[in-house]
């Protein structure tokens, strides 16, 4: 399929990279196709970033059938462009496809697709250590209709971002809330995908845990209240004795890029590492013993994203000095020196644009 390109009439300006915060600095461009069941994908465009009109009847506001994705693009020193196991996210993009009922893309296309568009907005891609240019694809269901069932029509879309650090505070430790009440995905659900609907149903315990003074909630199981899924938008890993324990991937824990990339990175380097089952019985253990030396998330926006105090019921738990830890540390390094191209891709995770 040959992709049309509208170019916009007035370029806009990157804020300085100083100034990048995460998820407001939108580039000119987008990338569209529509798909129907007649047509199958079809009319591949690039055009200018702008408002997009749909059918207030359109089914993704209403049922909530829509999915994403999240990975980033890196100027390296010597200013090439490169993807982080970009592959990864489509191939992701398309598993949660068939969980949400929404029709797979071909991902040797939209891969070419991409590559055209960060080739148009390669000025948006900033240049500083801890930013990157933060690629959103996306599919959203477009019939409009009012009755339950999938949509017949979708549309596609790739949009790109600077952006900066995704906390304010970069990698200082962050506090984190344990949740009861509320959770994040069931057994047998969708929680394994990336859809909207995850987001939404974090929301209410997320402003919980605001309130009182912690950034971010750490979701529990829903059937027992006891073992830990993910923290935020992030997955987790604790650093046991020296071991590095995250949580199995049970169908209501979404399967991150970066997770995979620390738990390959941990296992080359020789270190124990467990995927499986950990209670917060456990981590109260650990950390009443000195075991429990890290604890911090892993995702796409903010990398690796240290942890530096628990709240569970009443009990407090404080991990560390205050500083990053240095497994943390060491996975951010790493992670971040193949993705801005100052090291060597061992692993064969960078996709040159
Ligand atoms: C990620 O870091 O991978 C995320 O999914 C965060 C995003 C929802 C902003």
């Amino acid at each position: 399929m040959e992709i049309a390109v509208t170019r916009v009439g007035q370029a806009g300006t990157r804020p300085k990279d100083e100034d990048l915060g995460f998820g407001t600095a939108f580039t000119d461009h987008m990338f569209v196709m529509d798909y129907s069941t007649d047509k199958g994908w079809h009319d591949p465009r690039i055009e200018p970033f702008a408002p997009v009109t749909l059918s207030p009847a359109a089914m993704v506001f209403h049922y909530g059938q829509a999915i994403f994705e999240g990975l980033k693009a890196y100027k390296t020193p010597e200013k090439k462009v490169q993807l982080f196991r970009a592959r990864d996210n489509f191939d992701r993009l398309n598993r949660s496809a068939r969980g949400l009922c929404i029709p797979e893309v071909d991902i040797d296309f939209v891969m070419d697709a991409l590559k055209q568009l960060l080739k148009l907005e390669k000025d948006w891609i900033p240049e500083t250590l801890g930013t990157s240019l933060y690629i959103r694809p996306f599919i959203i269901a477009t019939d409009p209709f009012l009755g339950v069932r999938s949509s017949f029509t979708f549309k596609f879309f790739i949009i790109l971002c600077s952006v900066g650090a995704y906390y304010a505070g970069g990698l200082a430790p962050v506090k984190i809330w344990v949740s009861k009440d509320h959770v994040r995905a069931v057994p047998g659900g969708v929680g394994e995908f990336k859809t909207a609907g995850n987001y939404a149903a974090s929301l209410n315990a997320g402003e919980i845990a605001k309130k009182q003074g912690y950034a971010q909630v750490l979701w529990l199981d829903a059937l027992e209240r006891k073992y830990v899924e993910e923290v935020g938008a992030m997955n987790i890993f604790f650093v046991i004795d020296d071991e590095l324990v995250t949580p199995n991937l049970t169908g209501s824990i979404l399967p991150g890029i970066t997770r995979f990339s620390v738990i390959d990175l941990a296992k080359k380097w020789g270190m124990p590492v467990s995927e499986r089952k950990i209670s917060m019985d456990e981590v109260l253990d650990a950390h009443a013993s000195g075991r429990l030396k890290e604890v911090f998330g892993s995702g796409t926006a903010a990398v690796i994203s240290p942890v530096g105090e628990i709240c569970y019921g009443d009990r407090v738990l404080h991990i560390g000095d205050g500083n990053p830890g240095p497994v943390a540390m060491k996975f951010y390094q790493a992670l971040t020196s193949i993705q801005y191209g100052t090291a060597k891709d061992t692993e064969n995770w960078i996709e040159p644009v």
